[in-house]
């Protein structure tokens, strides 16, 4: 389960006159996500979608508030003095820039994350690109369960040797209909199989969770209908195996995220709060053009369309 107390983040930003500003990306979130769920989250650009997915991935570090999975903190608040600040930072140095990419070998947890822009590595095939995620995967589980930075990680996972990594990929490509193209680089595939290859490495590390960002934003229409439909079969798949991924997904696109959520949470324009939760309780496999999903979908948009006519009325 994930459980979101309280967040809140604050950046600090120059405006145009030079000075130095305060900007609230998030403020106040609290959201528990049950296990096995897909929930989407809501809200238009600039509203702090990314910024508060960041967090609860462990990437970024809340101003205010916790994040625990399973009980478990993810990470702390950055400390208010820049004494402590540095030992915060030494703590967290397992925090790289690479781990953007191929998120999964977090200290205490089992996360995967999907960019919106793929984050898939352009000079590695699709083969290299999943067997990485896997090599990352096993020096995080090094030494009897302590990560390589010296974190407890990935406690009873056992690692793989290489034949097996390279069995695990070619088994997740094909999960994703890429097995013919394992030997591409992304180049030379097209946006919805890059797509599809970012799911593959995810999938691949077997993770309790999933956190995808805006993830079919970039591909047409079609395309896109079709990744959901694959994302929700790899889904209950893993449902059917009898541990079911979580699945948290930023989206701005309302018929994609009542399509696809047991819960809909639509964020407040800037400074991103939660504006409305919205349970989705029909039945999968869903219709698209369900009665029900269609009157969750209007309601949603009359709540956009309510705030835009407030701030037009705050402009006169
Ligand atoms: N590192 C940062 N420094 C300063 N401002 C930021 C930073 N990251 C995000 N922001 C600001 O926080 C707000 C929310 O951003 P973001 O989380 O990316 O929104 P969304 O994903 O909903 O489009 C925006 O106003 C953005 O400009
Ligand atoms: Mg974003």
């Amino acid at each position: 389960m994930i459980e979101a107390k309280s967040i809140s983040k604050f950046f600090s930003v120059v405006n145009e006159k030079g000075l130095a500003e305060g900007l609230t990306a998030v403020l106040n979130v609290s959201l528990t996500v049950p296990d096995g769920k897909i929930v989407s989250l809501l809200g238009p650009s600039g509203c702090g979608k990314s910024t508060f997915l960041e967090i609860l991935a462990g990437l970024q570090a809340p101003t205010d508030g916790a994040i625990r999975i399973d009980g478990k903190l993810v990470l702390e608040p950055l400390p208010a003095t820049r004494k402590e600040q540095i030992a915060y930072r030494r703590r967290y140095r397992f925090i790289s820039p690479l781990a953007n990419g191929v998120f999964r070998d977090h200290p205490k947890h089992d996360i995967a994350m999907i960019f919106q822009d793929y984050a898939v590595f352009p000079w590695m095939t699709a083969l290299q690109n999943v067997v990485f995620a896997l090599k990352l995967r096993n020096a995080g589980i090094k030494r009897g369960g302590v990560s390589a930075a010296g974190c407890p990680g990935h406690q009873g996972a056992a690692r793989l040797k290489s034949r097996e990594i390279e069995e695990r990929a070619l088994y997740y490509l094909g999960k994703a209909g890429l097995a013919v193209s394992a030997h591409k680089y992304p180049s030379q595939l097209s946006g919805g199989m890059r797509q599809r290859l970012a799911l593959a490495r995810a999938l691949s590390v077997e993770p309790k969770i999933i956190l995808m960002d805006e993830p079919f934003a970039a591909v047409d229409a079609l395309t896109r209908e079709k990744l959901q439909d694959e994302l929700l079969r790899l889904w209950q798949e893993t449902a059917g195996a009898g541990s079911p991924i979580t699945i948290v997904l930023v989206t701005h696109d309302v018929q994609e995220a009542v399509y696809l959520s047991d819960e809909v949470v639509v964020f407040s324009p800037g400074p991103g709060s939660i504006r409305n939760r919205i349970p989705v309780t029909a039945k999968r496999p869903r219709a698209r053009t369900d009665a029900g999903l269609v009157e969750i979908q209007e309601r949603i948009l009359a709540i956009f369309q309510y705030d835009i006519n407030q701030e037009a009325d705050y402009s006169i």
